[in-house]
């Protein structure tokens, strides 16, 4: 397995220092940046303006993630901004698979994310339309919750049905990731964690980083 990938997420940063912020995860393999729109969930971030000041600002690649209402109408607009990578949720697409095509013939690389109690095997058959799937370990809408181990039998599902079918799809994990519940998503199949307050709220979140991932690679 190549490294564990770990994204920082910016919902747990100071927005209004966000250059700094992202000055202090230049070790980060990709920033996450969480778009909510009130409808999808109970909670309201930032849209393509600040989404582009990101990408113009950020030392590493971007990894967006859509929480929001037809995302079949809103996502590409990432991808053209500049992001290396969007992902939508399957519970809000209309068509998931051609809406990751479209974003593939951006150039950015297609996520889909489900929620914990979505099931994924209608993914298996379209594991090759995506290059990530999102399985997330905590209800989205929030930073700060804790991690909902019963989501793992889903991911080692899809970890297998990859390796099944030798698909180089990457497996991320989104919602209450730190140091007391990274191994036990590694150990499931996942390859790529997002992380907020454990990377924010550390005193050196470059270290933090660090951390993470030779505690996933173990
Ligand atoms: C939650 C977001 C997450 C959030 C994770 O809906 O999708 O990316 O920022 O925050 P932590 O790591 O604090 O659970
Ligand atoms: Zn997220």
């Amino acid at each position: 397995m190549s490294a564990p990938r770990i994204n920082p997420s910016i919902l747990a940063a100071d927005f209004v220092n966000m250059e700094s912020e992202l000055a202090r995860i230049a070790g980060a393999d990709f920033v996450h940046v969480d778009v909510m729109d009130n409808h999808f969930v109970p909670n309201l971030t930032f849209g393509p303006q600040m989404v582009t000041r990101v990408q113009e600002t950020s030392p590493v690649p971007l990894d967006v993630h859509l929480m929001i209402d037809d995302p079949d109408r809103w996502a590409p607009a990432y991808a053209e901004l500049g992001a290396a990578s969007v992902t939508f949720h399957l519970e809000a697409a209309a068509s998931p698979i051609a809406l990751a095509r479209r974003l593939r013939s951006i150039g950015a690389r297609a996520g889909v994310a489900v929620k914990p109690g979505t099931p994924v095997e209608n993914l298996f058959d379209a594991l090759d339309e995506f290059d990530q799937i999102l399985v997330m370990t905590v209800e989205p809408g929030f930073g700060g919750q804790s991690f909902m181990p019963e989501t793992m039998p889903k991911l080692r599902a899809l970890a297998d049905e990859a390796k099944r079918r030798g698909s180089s799809v990457w497996l991320q994990v989104d919602g209450g990731i730190g140091e007391s519940t990274i191994a036990q998503a590694a150990e499931a199949g996942a390859d790529t964690f997002v992380a907020g307050s454990a990377v924010f709220g550390a005193d050196d979140p470059d270290r933090a980083i660090q951390s993470l991932r030779s505690t996933a690679a173990r």
